[in-house]
């Protein structure tokens, strides 16, 4: 083992430029870069500027050419169609440069956008990396998304080609495809020129004259070389939620992204090329983007593309029969997964069935997660379980056990030190550093290290604004948490309208949106509350229009069938209740802190600032009827 935790963070922050320098040489340029960090302009830093590079030949071409053809790269698992799908890194080279050159025939060009509607199927992950090949910007849109969401961000990207599939399968029903990304496009004022559509077998479909092509069709193409790119150019946009209800567009640029996760593998994951590497989430998520497809193929690892779920397909040893079969090294999934298999496995009695002597360390992100989580999952597997902390705009590890430099005593409830590349301060909200053990605003340093976003697509002034305004020098991660004396970090939660649902970020100011869109609803509020599979789920309450009396029942199921065709059925949006009217600040600011506290069943204390204190006992017995607190 090289040098240790506590140096390398040290020589990271102290010269970032030299430290990301050293590691920019582990990657392949085909023109090596002017300077290692243009820092002109804060906060809008550029890594690697002049460097020259294509991120799809360092995924694939490189490995071919350095002997690794015949090594499997992608491993495609799909309890839910009953597949498994080896691709060696030459057969998935072959594919995607056969699929770069059917998108270019579609006309697609350095610099488009391409739009990516897919369940979790290799075709996925083809698309991405031949978006890659041709300097194309691919936008990857989640499947469980509803039709709303899709056409904000097709309105936003403004996609020159769009690519789904036919349908999407989860545990029980299958999605069809079409019908959403037809209303999408009904909703859009952007058409793209061509829509490309795989087959699957459990429900083809009708293609649209004109407008649609099969994949087939696409994938008759010559192969395309690979397109150098500028290290700062874009590739990929991926829309996360913000607090209102219109998605941001995280841009992400070529060689910063690519030093950054090459780094991690090593340092952060402790794999080793040739290994297999499983982040059990789904490419429409950041994690899917860096560790399923980019993170494991620039590396030289082995990737798994799961279908499935950690429970019910078919049962809660779905995980271990994967690690079993595919020996896997290392496992990434949110925390969530775990606390669906503990529920129906408590005593871990599927896992007794496999063989996982293969597994040397499991790490979970995504949400927080709670010490008996991850101890249950410690004494399950007899490994090190390793909670690490990132955001879609940082995507890799802000805080994390870097088990690659050296693995530190782990604190359960921790996500332990700032990763190096970090320099994470606790400011108050005035900005003021704060004592080591209290609570604050999370903030780092500027500059932030290569691989976070460059800006949102289109909207330098809202990344400034949002990120950047706060805390001058400073980007505000949004998250509350403190450092404690050892300088281990404490992520407690959001401070904005974001929640965490079963590890996927969403909005409740876009629920809000919804609901308000109701014609009985004259005011409303989303609040994230405790579940104990989940971690949270959405509550809403809503305040009727004077004069409006619409029945209860109808009205709830009304609310609840509107957020899931809007926002899509990952909201898991299922519980609302009607309340006389909502507790505020006299300044007009609903109190959803307040609301969530109790909730929850946790103590709180009443705002100074509260309009009307009698409201939180009105609260306190709507919550008690729709079964609040839970715990
Ligand atoms: N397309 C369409 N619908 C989808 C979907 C997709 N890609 N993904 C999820 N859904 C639907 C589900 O079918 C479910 O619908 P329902 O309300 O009809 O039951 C709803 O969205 C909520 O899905 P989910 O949150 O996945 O809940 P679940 O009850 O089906 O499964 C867990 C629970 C814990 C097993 C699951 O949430 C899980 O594995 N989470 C891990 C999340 C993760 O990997 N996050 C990435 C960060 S690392
Ligand atoms: P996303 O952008 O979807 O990755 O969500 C990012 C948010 O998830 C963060 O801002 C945190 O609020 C939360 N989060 C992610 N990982 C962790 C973790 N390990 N501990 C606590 N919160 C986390």
């Amino acid at each position: 083992m090289g040098v240790g935790y506590e140096q390398t963070f040290h020589e990271s922050i102290t010269d970032p430029e030299k430290f990301w320098g050293a590691a920019a040489e582990k990657v392949r340029w085909y023109q090596r870069y002017d300077r290692v960090l243009n820092s002109d302009n804060p906060p809008m830093y550029r890594w690697f500027e002049g460097g020259v590079l294509n991120s799809c030949y360092n995924a694939l071409d490189y490995h071919v050419e350095e002997g690794r053809g015949d090594q499997i790269a992608l491993i495609y698992d799909s309890p839910v169609t009953d597949t498994i799908t080896t691709f060696t890194y030459g057969e998935l080279l072959d594919l995607v440069a056969r699929c770069a050159g059917g998108l270019q025939n579609l006309g697609v060009q350095k610099g488009d956008r391409v739009i990516i509607y897919m369940p979790m199927i290799p075709e996925a992950v083809i698309a991405m990396l031949a978006c890659a090949r041709i300097g194309a910007v691919h936008s990857v849109v989640f499947g469980g998304f509803a039709a709303r969401e899709l056409a904000t961000r097709i309105e936003d990207a403004r996609p020159e080609i769009i690519i789904t599939a036919s349908c999407g399968i989860e545990v029980n029903r299958v999605i069809p495809y079409k019908p959403l990304l037809d209303a999408a496009l009904a909703l859009s004022s952007h058409t793209p020129s061509q829509c490309v559509f795989v087959q699957r077998q459990e429900l083809p479909v009708d293609l649209m004259e004109g407008r649609d092509i099969s994949w087939d069709h696409l994938m008759d193409a010559e192969p395309a070389p690979c397109v150098p790119v500028g290290s700062t150019d874009p590739l990929y946009i991926l829309y996360t939620s913000g607090t209102t209800g219109k998605p941001k567009g995280v841009v992400r640029d070529n060689g910063g992204h690519l030093v950054a996760l090459v780094w991690s593998m090593e340092h952060i994951y402790g794999v080793r090329p040739g290994e297999v590497y499983w982040a059990a989430s789904d490419i429409g998520w950041v994690v899917g983007h860096s560790y399923i497809v980019y993170g494991p193929l620039f590396y030289g690892c082995t990737t798994i593309l799961y279908e499935g779920k950690s429970v019910g397909t078919p049962d809660p040893g779905a995980f271990w029969r994967v690690i079993a079969e595919h020996d896997v090294s290392v496992l990434f999934c949110a925390p969530t997964a775990f606390r669906a298999i503990r529920r129906e496995d408590p005593d871990g009695l599927y896992r007794k069935k496999y063989d996982l002597s293969s597994l040397k360390m499991l790490f979970l992100a995504g949400e927080r997660c709670d010490p008996d989580t991850l101890l249950w999952a410690e004494e399950l597997l007899g490994i090190p379980v390793i909670d690490h902390w990132w955001q879609t705009e940082t995507g890799w590890a802000i805080g994390a056990d870097c088990a690659g430099l050296e693995l530190l005593p782990i604190k359960p409830g921790s996500c332990t030190r700032p990763v190096p590349g970090y320099d994470i301060h606790v400011l108050d909200d005035t900005g003021n550093e704060l004592p080591r053990g209290e609570i604050g605003n999370i903030v780092i340093s500027m500059p932030l290290p290569p691989g976070c976003f460059i800006t949102l697509w289109n909207n330098d002034a809202d990344y400034i604004r949002t990120y950047f305004t706060a805390y001058p020098g400073y980007y505000l991660t949004s998250d509350a948490g403190y450092l404690d004396e050892d300088g281990y970090l404490w992520i407690m939660g959001r401070t904005d309208d974001i929640i965490n649902v079963a590890g996927h970020r969403l909005s409740t100011g876009a629920m809000e949106e919804v609901l308000a869109s109701h014609p009985d609803v004259a005011e409303c509020a989303v609040f994230g509350v405790y579940d104990p599979v989940k971690g949270e789920v959405p509550v809403g309450f809503v305040v009727l229009k004077s004069g409006h009396d619409p029945d209860a029942e109808k009205l709830q199921a009304e609310l609840i069938a509107l957020v899931r065709q809007k926002i899509g059925p990952i909201a898991s949006f299922k519980s609302v209740a009607v309340v006389q009217r909502l507790p505020k600040t006299r300044s007009g600011k609903i109190l959803r802190g307040t609301i969530k506290r109790i909730a929850d069943g946790v103590s709180y204390t009443v705002p100074a600032t509260i309009d009307d204190p009698a409201i939180l006992d009105e609260i306190t017995l709507v919550l008690q009827r729709i079964g609040y607190p839970k715990r």
